[in-house]
């Protein structure tokens, strides 16, 4: 696996592959991988000649600059890990590289972007979707693989390739979980393990909503859900949402769309530490 950092050098190795007819997958990250991203590139992998990998913890969407400060930063493990998985190319660009100057772009696609994370983190999706264009434009790639963990940023991200006419092709993969149930975070490694098992109660719970659905109400699933987390000592629900799988609105009733999901964010432990997670009720 080549390691790259520069948009040109990226480029001039693609622009050759290319002209050999080869497709090309891109798994954007921001490093701290772990299983959940081993398994977007092992898709990647499978269905492309090519697969980028894009490791650009990109400043734009942290509107809180702790939560900056704290992501983990771990280039060499990454980088073995990727080897082990058959990533063709790691392209870990420096700040300077990816924004020579500010990215003064906005993005707006309501409801995707302004519910939810996009409420509780200001200006959050605008960063996702300047540093994700930027990447679908240096790549060209004929597929782009995201985790359906961050399900609201794939809806947004669609919203976004059908607005600026991108060709790529985007593949949602599922929620790879611990034995647990904890959803795969590059943000577990900030949990101690007595949080990590307070942790798994997050997706416990949601999971046991499933058998309220149908027979109770959206808002009486909802309240369940949070006040089932919220009393165990060291969980906070900032946000149940249950919403159209695709807009991202809320549902009042199961029969407002063809897909409802519930999104959960949870602050946890000391520190806190914010995790995120959902799960399908409808579709
Ligand atoms: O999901 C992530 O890790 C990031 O939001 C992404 C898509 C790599 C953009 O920085």
């Amino acid at each position: 696996m080549k390691v790259v950092t520069t948009i040109k050098e990226l480029q001039t190795i693609l622009g050759e592959y290319r002209s050999e007819g080869k497709t090309i997958g891109l798994v954007p990250t921001m490093g701290a991988l772990h299983a959940g991203h081993a398994s977007l590139v092992e898709r990647s992998v499978r269905e492309n000649d090519v697969t980028v990998v894009s490791i650009f913890l990109n400043p734009t969407q942290f509107n809180d600059k702790t939560d900056l400060e704290k992501y983990p930063r771990t280039l060499e493990a990454d980088c073995e890990l990727l080897t082990q998985v058959g990533a063709t190319i790691a392209f870990a660009p420096s700040v300077s590289e990816v924004y020579p100057e500010p990215d003064t772009r906005q993005f707006s696609y309501p409801p995707t972007d302004s519910v939810m994370e996009g409420a509780f983190r200001p200006g959050h999706f605008n960063g996702v979707c300047q540093v994700v264009s930027k990447l679908f434009s240096y790549v060209n790639a004929d597929r782009a693989y995201f985790g359906e963990k961050d399900f609201q940023q794939i809806a947004v991200i669609r919203r976004m390739v059908a607005d600026l006419g991108f060709g790529v092709e985007i593949v949602p993969c599922p929620v790879i979980r611990e034995e647990s149930g904890l959803a795969r975070s590059s943000r577990n490694t900030l949990l101690s393990e007595d949080e990590r098992k307070l942790a798994a109660n997050i997706y416990r719970i949601m999971k046991k909503s499933l058998d309220l659905y149908p027979a109770h109400s959206v808002a009486v699933v909802h309240d369940y859900v949070v006040r089932e987390i919220n009393e165990i000592e060291g969980l906070e629900v900032k946000y149940y949402s249950i919403v159209d799988g695709e807009t991202l609105a809320d549902v009042t009733s199961w029969d407002d769309a063809p897909h409802i999901v519930g999104c959960i964010t949870v602050y946890c432990g000391a520190a806190p530490i914010r995790l995120i997670d959902h799960i399908k009720y409808k579709g």
